[in-house]
């Protein structure tokens, strides 16, 4: 860390918000898993060298205006060619784990397993060899969204065929990795993946159906999750010993008016069709929930629909889902009030609806960092509904972060002050039973390693702890100031009084 952030930190850590009585004061456990994230398409750019496939995210940024300043991931971080300039971070940051996802059409550019690219394969055993060597662990997500451009020629997502494609490409991760990473996640945020892909069609593949897509497109990931998993059980476990989840995203949703029961009951509703969409089935019975079975199944009739646009799971695919992750991974950003909404029954009336929940955001409450607003509470009451409703599983927070304005200073004090509030709730979440600590959180994950390419924001905004100047062909990266608090924080393992 350059001595520059040093004498701001100096001068920064002395602010009023962090007098004592403002935060809870302890330590976690010794084995709790801090680390960072990012993802393939985010930083690695490399898009078309060394026999690497196009993805869907490929195709999307090449046309001009799809993206701010047509911005894209063609160079993004170049940590394709800088792989030793990510391991110093890390290991700078003091890390335990990192996060990170495997490009898919880099490993098989046409997404079959018939298309092997061995120097794919040779980076990603690069990458993990290192880690190991620097006694930080690799937690792999298996897609975070850049799906092969060639399956997405045969409809993608919305092809059941690609349950198996997708198994095929995990077998082989695992078969190929998992001798040495032990922490999968299948997808990253099949949420978005779906509604927002499939549903408002902003991100790729901008399919714009939001009456059933979506539904579909779930029914699939849920399955090929599944199958995953059960790859996994069946012949790798034993002798690899790892464990596989799926990263699941929500805000924390709290009602209007905690004394309306109505309210509080859209809310409620809100979180079944954010994480309950796919969490009951794998976390609960096998099946969605009940909010959304009458919202989008029952309803269609009232609508006029002759078929439930919700599909169903036979009783075997709801055995075959159940109970299909070892671990609950979460990511987390923010929270947003909602409102009652009544129910419109035209036959249309979905294509209007914004996720079908008839819960309708009215506002995001306290302090605005950029657009984003920081509510730390909002964790740990997510933390807890979690831990209610799906029977007190292991929970990892694979990412929570905030993007600040400035990213051309380094003077990310609204990101510190995040961090602090947020990990505080975290700490505060933990039970204590006569002295013993009892944690049903077991890591936490910073998004991100570094400022990098986010999405339909380009390179507008970063969540980075490291600022990478992507005007300089070298994308030279430097720590801001909340590099150094992360640091101290993973140093001191919490808030030591
Ligand atoms: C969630 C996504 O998983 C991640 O890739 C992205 O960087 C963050 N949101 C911030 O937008």
């Amino acid at each position: 860390v350059p001595s520059k952030s040093m004498v701001v930190w100096e001068k920064f850590s002395n602010q009023s918000m962090f007098e004592k009585k403002l935060y809870h004061y302890g330590t976690f456990p010794g084995s709790f898993l801090w680390g960072v994230s990012s993802s393939a398409y985010q930083i690695e750019g490399g898009w078309n060298i060394d026999g690497k496939g196009p993805s869907i995210w490929d195709k999307f940024t090449q046309k001009p205006g799809n993206i701010p300043g047509s911005a894209n991931g063609n160079v993004a971080c170049d940590s394709y060619n800088r792989l030793e300039e990510d391991l110093y971070m890390l290991r700078a940051l003091r890390v335990k784990s990192y996060r990170f996802s495997l490009s898919w059409s880099r490993i098989f550019p046409d997404g079959l397993r018939t298309s092997l690219n061995q120097k794919g394969v040779d980076y990603y055993n690069r990458l993990i060899d290192n880690l190991l060597a620097y006694n930080i662990t690799p937690m792999v997500t298996l897609y975070h969204w850049d799906l092969p451009q060639a399956l997405q020629n045969i409809n993608g997502w919305d092809n059941i065929t690609i349950i198996d494609i997708f198994n095929d490409f995990c077998d082989f991760c695992f078969a190929t990795f998992g001798n040495r990473v032990k922490f999968w996640m299948t997808f990253n945020q099949p949420h978005t993946i779906a509604w927002s892909g499939y549903g408002l069609g902003q991100i790729p593949p901008n399919v714009k159906m939001p009456g059933d897509a979506p539904y579909r497109v779930a029914h699939n990931l849920l399955k090929a999750h599944a199958k995953a998993y059960h790859t996994y059980d069946e012949k790798y476990r034993k002798s690899q010993g790892g464990l596989v989840s799926i990263a699941l995203n929500a805000d924390w949703i709290e009602p209007t008016d905690v004394n309306v029961p109505r309210e509080v009951v859209a809310a409620d509703r809100a979180l079944q069709f954010q994480i309950g969409w796919f969490a009951h089935p794998i976390f609960k019975n096998g099946d969605y929930p009940d909010a959304m079975k009458w919202q989008v199944g029952n309803k269609s009739e009232l609508q006029g629909l002759s078929e439930s646009r919700l599909p169903a799971f036979t009783e075997e695919e709801k055995a075959f889902i159940r109970g299909t992750a070892d671990v609950f991974c979460i990511n987390h950003y923010t929270t947003k009030i909602v409102s009652h909404i009544t129910a419109r029954l035209s036959p249309q009336s979905y294509e209007h609806d914004q996720d079908l929940s008839e819960a309708e955001e009215v506002d995001s409450p306290t302090t605005a960092i950029s657009k984003q607003r920081a509510v730390a509470w909002g964790l740990r009451r997510l933390l807890n509904w979690i831990k209610e409703e799906y029977g007190d599983p292991e929970i990892y927070i694979t990412e929570n972060g905030v993007s600040t304005d400035k990213e051309t200073t380094f003077d990310d004090t609204a990101r510190v002050f995040y961090y602090k509030t947020y990990i505080d709730e975290v700490l505060k979440g933990q039970i204590s039973i006569f002295n013993i600590n009892l944690f049903f959180v077991q890591g936490y994950i910073a998004t991100s390693l570094m400022d990098s390419f986010e999405w339909l924001n380009g390179y507008t905004v970063g969540f980075g702890f490291h600022r990478v100047d992507f005007t300089n062909p070298n994308r030279p990266r430097t720590p801001k100031y909340s590099a150094h608090y992360y640091y101290q924080v993973i140093k001191d393992n919490g808030f030591p009084l």
